[in-house]
């Protein structure tokens, strides 16, 4: 499963990216605003860090306006994955958007009906919100699970991104059900590697290292 991180915070893609863990980005309206940047400088910036598609959502909501939009945002750099919304005018924007070699991601997914309008219009990237649908008492993860096996019965090669990642443990589901990507902060990425029994036999190893005084270096 690819790791996306789900922020436009450039010292946290980056530390990440260091380690291998970051396979993209993604932000939103949302995230462009709790960065306090401009879209077009802080994408372009995202995009020169890191190497897989960046996701930039477009501000308009009729088709004609999130093509020129498209358009614009594509000249960021050959990384940018356009965003756009799961409307008819998305999907008529992610349609002419993909036919011109664009990757298209489509966002605010949430039934498995939206995500078959999606593959059809030949999004390169399906976007179901897990955590959003967690939130009013519905199962994220089954619409994972759902998206998963009518893509896998058609043979659609729209890849499945589940965004709204909000825990380690929608990680680890993300991953069994068999996502091809997530989405999640930087926080939820660094909590992965937490368990209490790696602390506590960690803890019991250094302490017979000093009554050993066993030494390598
Ligand atoms: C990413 O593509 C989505 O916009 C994001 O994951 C939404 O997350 P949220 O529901 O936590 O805002």
């Amino acid at each position: 499963m690819k790791f996306f991180l789900d922020t436009a915070d450039i010292d946290a893609i980056a530390e990440l990216n260091a380690l291998g863990m970051v396979d993209g980005v993604t932000t939103n309206p949302s995230i462009i605003k709790k960065s306090g940047r401009d879209i077009l400088e802080v994408t372009k910036e995202i995009c020169d860090l890191v190497e897989g598609p960046v996701s930039a959502e477009v501000t308009a909501t009729d088709a004609d306006e999130m093509i020129a939009e498209g358009r614009k945002l594509v000249q960021i750099a050959d990384n940018i994955a356009v965003k756009v919304p799961l409307t008819w005018d998305g999907l008529k924007a992610c349609k002419v958007l993909t036919d011109e070699g664009n990757m298209v991601n489509v966002t605010l997914c949430f039934s498995t009906n939206q995500a078959l309008l999606a593959a059809k219009a030949g999004a390169t990237f399906i976007s179901p919100f897990i955590g959003r649908l967690d939130d009013i008492n519905l199962d994220g993860m089954d619409l994972i699970q759902d998206i998963r096996q009518v893509y896998d019965n058609y043979g659609f090669e729209t890849q499945i991104l589940a965004a709204s990642v909000r825990t380690v443990n929608h990680a680890s589901q993300c991953a069994l059900v068999g996502a091809d990507v997530m989405t999640a902060p930087p926080s939820v990425v660094k909590s992965m590697v937490n368990h209490v029994l790696t602390d506590k036999g960690l803890a019991a190893f250094l302490a017979d290292i000093k009554d050993a005084g066993i030494k390598i270096l």
